[in-house]
């Protein structure tokens, strides 16, 4: 054993590492915490999760100011966009929320091994840092290296004109034409991004809708409604090459199931066609932990891989790659190390697009339903019914409720609308409480506000909406 030998070493300093490092040091138990970035927080915090909101927060106000202060008698002088201050913003908030984990470690005491970790035995871990290499002991091992962007072949990512979403957050001026490959959550908040700085926008989406992950409506609307905001969808249609000239890019597309070439020209192309598991060099092979065929590593229900006391959680094991999954995961192995008990209701996590109006989900779509053969009863409400909705001038979108026909229990919603992000939390948790939807519909909603529309839908479940 090394000389210095810790309960838990935790690989990657993400949403799923720096949390299992957190309530694994709070157990009492001796944690470190290896990462290579040179700030905490990982993919989330560093390039994904926050300086995306912060730039969707921005660009939001940016095209409130120009579009829709007026119709609340609001009356502005011309607005101007200032990049490099939205940016500058956007850099302060990720550099806080960096900052603030780093102090949450030395509050815990937690150390920090800065470093890329490598797994060197059943019990070691090796770290190559800036000042050479140091292995430590570790009586337990949490990988939780993340992931990252899945390359489209043919087109080559150099970060400045073809980007994925880390090049899509740095850039220094608001492209005259935004290519989006990929009609998934990143490509859709990255193009509400620069669509409302000014950008034309298209987006190249290789399956028939939009979002093919949601409930079916739910891509529907958000078709049409980012179409009125002026995003043109390719959908059947896959990319085949990419040439950078002077110009800009020119991408070569054809029809997802082959047909005639055509040619789109950008300024900034981004890659978002979905993220890959991010395992290299960590001494998966020599150890012998199971990978799956698509890269990702296998584990137990307890997030155990095929090797005694190294475990795995986050976008690096199966299941949806979200930093609230990756965090519910680290807090669950920590417990499970420490001798607790731990459980995760994979049906009951929720999951968010930042567009506006926003799009949320948990549970099952109607068309996972339909496809298990599952007997259900839908109720759905519109938000132009909705008092407080129209107070806010956001009256587009819905709340749809999915409930078990014969039990009535919930079996999943999805909501297009204002704040729908926020919405989703009291569904998760009544998901994870059982609820009926008649509990929902019996449990008092404040007026006015946009919960509201939650509870219609519940009522409307049983078919007795009371505004609709
Ligand atoms: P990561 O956050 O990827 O962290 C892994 C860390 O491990 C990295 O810092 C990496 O440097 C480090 N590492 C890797 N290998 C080693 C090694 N050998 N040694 C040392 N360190 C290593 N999810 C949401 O829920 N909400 C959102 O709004 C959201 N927005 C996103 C926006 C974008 C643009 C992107 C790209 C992703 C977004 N996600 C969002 C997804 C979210 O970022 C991930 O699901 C989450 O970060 C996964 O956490 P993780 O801990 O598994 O891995
Ligand atoms: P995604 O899986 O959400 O979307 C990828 C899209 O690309 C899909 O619509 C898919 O059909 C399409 N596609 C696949 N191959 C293609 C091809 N060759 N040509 C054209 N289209 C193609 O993946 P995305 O957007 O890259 O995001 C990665 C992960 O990051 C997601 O799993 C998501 O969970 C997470 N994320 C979460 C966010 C949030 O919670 N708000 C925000 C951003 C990312």
């Amino acid at each position: 054993m090394p000389e210095k030998t810790y309960d838990v070493v935790v690989i990657g300093g993400g949403p799923g590492g720096y949390v299992a490092a957190i309530r694994a040091a709070q157990l009492g138990l001796k944690t470190a915490c290896v990462e290579m970035r040179k700030t905490l927080g990982g993919t989330c915090l560093n390039v994904g999760c926050i300086p995306s909101k912060a730039l969707l927060t921005s660009s939001e106000k940016f095209e409130e100011a120009k579009h829709s202060f007026a119709s609340h008698g609001i009356k502005l002088g011309s607005v101007e966009l200032d990049l490099p201050t939205m940016m500058a913003n956007k850099n302060k908030v990720v550099e806080d929320n960096t900052k603030g984990i780093e102090f949450l470690f030395k509050k815990n005491k937690v150390d920090w091994l800065k470093g890329r970790g490598r797994i060197t035995a059943r019990n070691e871990v090796t770290i190559e840092g800036d000042g050479g290499s140091e292995t430590v002991g570790a009586k337990n091992i949490i990988i939780a290296t993340g992931s990252e962007s899945m390359p489209v072949p043919g087109v080559e990512v150099d970060e400045q004109r073809i980007v994925t979403s880390t090049g899509a957050l740095e850039l220094a001026e608001v492209p005259k034409r935004f290519a989006v490959i990929g009609g998934g959550v990143i490509g859709l908040e990255m193009a509400s991004v620069w669509g409302r700085l000014g950008a034309e926008v298209t987006v190249i989406e290789f399956l028939d809708r939009i979002l093919p992950g949601m409930d079916g409506e739910v891509s529907k609307q958000m078709q049409r409604i980012l179409g009125k905001q002026g995003m043109t969808f390719k959908l059947n249609t896959k990319v085949t090459a990419a040439a950078v000239g002077n110009a800009g890019v020119t991408l070569t597309v054809e029809p997802s199931k082959g047909g005639e070439a055509q040619q789109i020209e950008a300024d900034v192309v981004l890659v978002a066609i979905g993220r890959r598991p991010y395992t290299a060099g960590l001494g998966l092979e020599e150890m012998g932990v199971e990978i799956n065929q698509r890269g990702r590593i296998v584990t137990s229900h307890h997030w155990e891989t095929n090797v005694p006391g190294i475990y795995a959680i986050g976008d690096v094991i199966e299941g949806q790659m979200l930093a609230h999954k990756a965090e519910d995961e680290g807090v669950a192995v920590a417990e499970l190390i420490a001798g607790q008990s731990a459980h995760i209701n994979y049906d009951a996590i929720p999951g968010v697009v930042y567009t506006w109006p926003e799009a949320s989900t948990v549970g099952k779509t109607e068309e996972q339903l339909k496809a298990a053969g599952v007997k259900y009863k839908v109720g759905k409400f519109p938000f132009t019914a909705n008092g407080r909705a129209r107070a806010l001038g956001m009256t587009e979108g819905f709340v749809k409720m999915l409930a078990d026909a014969a039990t009535d229990r919930v079996l999943g919603v999805h909501i297009v609308g204002a704040s729908a992000g926020d919405l989703i939390a009291e569904l998760a948790l009544a998901m994870e409480f059982g609820a009926s939807a008649e509990d929902i519909a019996r449990t008092c909603h404040a007026h006015p506000t946009l919960n509201e529309a939650v509870k219609e839908a519940a009522l409307a479940v049983d078919g007795r909406p009371l505004h609709m």
